[in-house]
């Protein structure tokens, strides 16, 4: 009695899984609001009820028959006409069922169904003969036993049927309610969309923002394409603002965990997760996972050196090689639990920036902004933070944010050091991951997403920045469209 709801149910989910969103189906069953996002939940009819009583059928139907045959024997060698007493009751629920089939033509007959009916008939027709040939030797109390029997089971049948009409009622009750749910929860969840972000959203490569507010949960992507051994590396999208191209790029570590040796260039997002239509390039002198992509450069740290590397994507050659002056490398100063990243590419909305730390900074942090042209340094800032305790940074609006491990399923980005200002500040945006360890985290000011390779996986989180407030009150003059705002100090809890 299963496959229709089931059928009912999976065709439904189908229609109401957003397109484009295949997570959510992953999500299913479930229907429930819970952030910004809607779930789905069918509550199938418990069927279980039925099928009991089905089983009781067929088992009384079971016992009829074997009684009937009994009964049967015995009746022909007693060889004496029975009278013939018309029972009331049978007729009647012979009636019910076979005179009127309609009763029966319930969405749920099934084989199982019909030959159950088949079954009671035979056991019906067979008292009808045995009362045709009733004895007087004692066989008329078994007679009535069976004939009330059957009376039951017809009954049971009839009462089957019209439960079974009522559940499938039920279910379609339950699915209007349930498409009036999601409607309402689609409505309820505009609202909250809108005040996430600066309305009209922030468009590609913006900084009219306050900052960075929140971090979705991640999404996994898949797998990076040398497998599951495979687990340091890096992974993200062109970080060129305002740039047409969607050039996605995926850089797994030798196993060794140091040795920058292959990558993939996908064209779309689309590829990317197909896995299709990628070039696959060797590059042979890469150090850690400090990688990044920039206006379709590929930048990193040139092997067992204090060197920066450019790379041409378009035909793979090395087209600069230059020594960032004072930068400590062969893992002096790498991130907490990211060996061989002494040199940190980052790209954002005002450039191309390496993270990196030196001897006379003891340790910390320092950020600078490069020429992507030449790669000379044009300005560095000295961090507070002890580069060997972070988990990892990005930049984003040339604000750096760096992170650190809370457990083995959580991070917290919890430092900001705009550049804009030369101001620190402490905050406190959790960000969950699959597993313990983010190898690497790249930033894409078109999408405003992070690009994470968290063990061997390809994750990305949509990042939500704080509202500019209040925008009514600022004349569209003093802000020319274009113009990168610099990020207004923002007090988060
Ligand atoms: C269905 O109903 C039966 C009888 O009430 C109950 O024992 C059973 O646990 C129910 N099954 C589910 C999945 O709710
Ligand atoms: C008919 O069914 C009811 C309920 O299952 C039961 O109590 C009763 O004993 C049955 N009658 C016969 C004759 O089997
Ligand atoms: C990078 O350096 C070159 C050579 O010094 C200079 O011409 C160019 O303007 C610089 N680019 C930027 C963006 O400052």
């Amino acid at each position: 009695m299963q496959p229709i709801p089931t059928l009912l149910t999976c065709l439904l989910l189908l229609s109401l899984v957003p397109p484009g969103q295949p997570q959510q189906v992953r999500r299913v069953p479930g229907f429930e609001v819970e952030g910004d996002e809607c779930h789905c939940v069918v509550y199938l009819p418990n069927n279980s009820i039925s099928l009991k009583q089905l089983e009781q059928l067929q088992s009384t139907v079971q016992e009829l028959i074997s009684k009937s045959e009994q009964q049967l024997s015995r009746v022909s060698e007693c060889a004496h006409a029975l009278e013939d007493q018309g029972n009331e009751v049978l007729e009647k629920s012979y009636m019910l069922k076979f005179r009127n089939p309609s009763a029966l033509a319930s969405p749920y007959e099934t084989p199982t169904f019909d030959l159950l009916l088949l079954e009671l008939q035979g056991a019906q027709e067979l008292v009808t003969q045995l009362k045709a040939n009733e004895g007087v030797n004692g066989a008329g109390d078994l007679l009535h036993q069976l004939q009330s029997q059957v009376t039951n089971a017809s009954l049971m049948l009839k009462l089957l049927a019209d439960s079974e009409q009522r559940s499938f009622g039920a279910f379609q009750q339950e699915v209007d309610v349930l498409k009036g749910r999601l409607n309402k929860c689609e409505r309820d969840s505009e609202p909250e969309q809108a005040s996430r972000y600066p309305s009209p959203p922030l468009p590609p490569g913006s900084c009219v923002h306050g900052g960075l507010q929140k971090v979705s949960t991640p999404l996994v992507v898949q797998l990076n394409w040398r497998g599951f051994s495979y687990k340091k590396g890096a992974w993200g999208r062109d970080s060129a603002p305002n740039s047409a191209s969607s050039l996605y790029w995926v850089a797994p570590l030798r196993e060794d965990g140091r040795y920058f040796d292959y990558y993939r260039l996908y064209k779309s997002y689309d590829d990317l997760v197909l896995l299709k239509n990628y070039e696959e390039r060797k590059m042979g002198y890469g150090d850690g996972s400090g990688n990044t992509v920039y206006k379709n450069f590929m930048y990193f740290n040139y092997y067992g050196t204090s060197d920066m590397a450019k790379v041409d994507l378009s035909s793979n050659t090395l087209v600069l090689r230059r020594t960032l002056p004072g930068a400590t490398y062969n893992n002096r100063f790498s991130y907490a639990g990211v060996p061989w990243k002494d040199l940190d590419f980052a790209g954002d909305e005002k450039g191309l920036w390496v993270l990196y730390a030196t001897e006379e900074s003891k340790g910390n942090l320092v950020v600078s902004r490069l020429n992507a042209s030449t790669l000379e340094v044009e300005k560095s800032w000295h961090t507070s933070q002890y580069k060997p305790a972070l988990s990892g940074a990005f930049m984003a609006c040339g604000v750096l944010y760096t992170l650190r491990s809370l457990s083995t399923r959580q991070e917290e980005i919890f430092y900001a050091f705009d550049t804009t200002t030369g101001q620190e500040r402490h905050l406190s945006i959790l960000l969950d991951k699959m597993l313990e360890t983010l190898q690497s985290i790249n930033y894409c000011p078109l999408d405003h997403k992070l690009y994470v390779y968290n063990d061997g996986y390809l994750l990305n989180y949509d990042l939500t920045f704080l509202t500019l407030q209040p925008r009514l009150h600022r004349p569209p003059a003093r802000r020319p469209s274009g113009a990168h705002a610099p990020p207004r100090p923002v007090k988060h809890n």
